[in-house]
């Protein structure tokens, strides 16, 4: 009876320290930009991010040949028409690896100049907000959306990161 007890309280604390650990995952996976093909000409950017969704709290990362390409945040005329005259935003660091915050819900579009953007280098993403019924943990064992938002893109990441790690270094 007590041991019973025992077993079940500890259950509670591993399940709440695991939640613990996943939750603050819940608003951050970095995406790889072409996984691990990286940014690069000739690859369909368009097709990479069709069946993904891009939260706000994620973030792009472009891994690329620093000698060559670069990512330049522009607005949708100049996306269409790869003009990369007046970039909205310059994300290039000169390393080869930038990281850009998707932090504000909308629709944003990277280019690479030199170019490389009418040899297929260029991307659309639409943010959206998060899905609200997330931060509901009492709740979220009975949630699928919470599974899918939580485990998927963490191994998803780690699945890229190794990718990544593999390929560049
Ligand atoms: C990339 O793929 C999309 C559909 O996924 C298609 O509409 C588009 O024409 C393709 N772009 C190129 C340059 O092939
Ligand atoms: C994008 O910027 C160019 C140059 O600044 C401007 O001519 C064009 O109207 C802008 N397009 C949009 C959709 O704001
Ligand atoms: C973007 O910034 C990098 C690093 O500061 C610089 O070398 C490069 O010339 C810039 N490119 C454009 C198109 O402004
Ligand atoms: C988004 O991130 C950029 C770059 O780090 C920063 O300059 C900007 O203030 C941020 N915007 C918001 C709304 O947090
Ligand atoms: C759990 O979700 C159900 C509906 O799916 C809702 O009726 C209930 O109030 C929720 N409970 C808590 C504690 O959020």
């Amino acid at each position: 009876m007590e041991k019973t007890r025992t077993v079940a309280r500890m259950a509670v604390v591993l399940l709440g320290l695991a939640l613990a650990v996943m939750l603050p995952e819940a608003g951050a996976t970095r995406w790889t930009v072409g996984a691990n093909m990286g940014w690069r000409p000739n690859f369909n950017y368009t097709t990479w991010a069709q069946d993904k969704h891009f939260y706000n709290g994620d973030w792009l990362f472009f891994v690329y040949d620093r000698y060559q390409m670069n990512v330049l945040e522009v607005n949708s005329t100049d996306y269409e028409s790869c003009n990369s005259d007046h970039p909205l935003h310059n994300w290039t660091r000169g390393a080869g690896r930038d990281v850009v915050p998707l932090n504000v819900t909308r629709k944003y579009y990277f280019i690479s100049g030199k170019g490389f953007c009418f040899s297929g280098m260029r991307l659309a993403v639409k943010v959206e907000n998060l899905p609200p019924p997330t931060a509901a943990p009492i709740n979220s064992s009975a949630s699928p959306t919470y599974h899918a938002r939580i485990i998927v893109p963490a191994a998803f990441a780690i699945g890229t990161l190794w990718d990544a790690f593999i390929r560049f270094w």
